[in-house]
């Protein structure tokens, strides 16, 4: 597809991995609408990088229409969706709770899945489009305290999965990118970013496998692309 004047809509924009995917579209020459929670960030980056932005919580239906309404209002229409925004718990598995396991899941995968049955109908009525969803390693194989954030993440795979096989008679790419560790705010509960590290990926790396995985003819999709770090240790 041609990045240039596309129309896209990145949850979680404000920042990290979703943050820099929206700032090298734009620079490519794409329209994007983000969204986030804090509200004040989330108008300072728009205000930085020449985004749109749209105060929304994945967790909240209300929201998810609101966001299709405010980017269709705002655009006429709707290429790609992004489904980035993602929270992580870390803990061994007696420490977590229920509502651990319930807020995760509430954004991670039930947001993905009404952010993408939204997308489909745009799509659908369109002709076509691409809902690209940020899976993660963790999607890929468990481990020590990754209880509830890896099971979120292989969930995101099978919905991935599901959505492919569903959608692609209709022109509608599903593709699924996940990230090895980046260094960002995620996981910090006081939303602070951590900087890069020399041999840790960034979230740079993530923003051009995404315009990679995008610029192929929309004849072609890749169904799945993981990241690692070269040498992380
Ligand atoms: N960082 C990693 O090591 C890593 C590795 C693999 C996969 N991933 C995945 O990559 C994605 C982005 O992570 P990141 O590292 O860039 O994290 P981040 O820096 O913490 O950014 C997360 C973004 O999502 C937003 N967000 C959180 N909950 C939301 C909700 N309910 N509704 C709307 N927006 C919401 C945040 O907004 P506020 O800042 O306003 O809360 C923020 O803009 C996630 O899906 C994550 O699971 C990350």
């Amino acid at each position: 597809m041609l990045i240039k004047d596309a129309i896209f809509l990145i949850t979680g924009g404000s920042s990290g991995i979703g943050k820099s995917t929206a700032k090298l579209l734009i620079g490519l020459g794409a329209k994007v609408a983000i969204t986030g929670l804090d509200k004040n960030k989330l108008q300072k980056v728009a205000k930085e990088i020449g985004a749109f932005p749209i105060h929304a919580n994945v967790q909240n239906d209300p929201d998810i229409q609101h966001s299709f309404d405010s980017v269709l209002s705002e655009y006429g229409k709707l290429d790609v969706l992004i489904n980035n925004a993602g929270i992580g718990v870390h803990k061994p598995i007696e420490a977590l709770s229920r509502a651990d396991y319930e807020s995760i899941f509430q954004t991670n995968v039930f947001g993905m899945a009404m952010m993408s049955q939204k997308a489909s109908e745009i799509f659908k009525a369109q002709g076509g489009g691409t809902i690209i969803n940020i899976g993660s390693t963790s999607g890929l194989s468990g481990y020590k305290t990754g209880a509830v954030y890896s099971a979120s993440k292989f969930a995101v795979r099978g919905l991935t999965q599901c959505l492919q096989a569903e959608l692609r008679p209709y022109n509608i790419r599903v593709m699924l990118v996940n990230p090895s560790e980046v260094p960002t705010a995620f996981g910090n509960e006081q939303r602070v970013e951590r900087p890069d590290q020399d041999k840790k990926i960034t979230s740079a790396e993530i923003a051009h496998t995404i315009v990679s995985t995008l610029s192929m003819d929309d004849r072609g999709m890749i169904p799945e692309v993981t990241v690692w770090a070269t040498n992380p240790w």
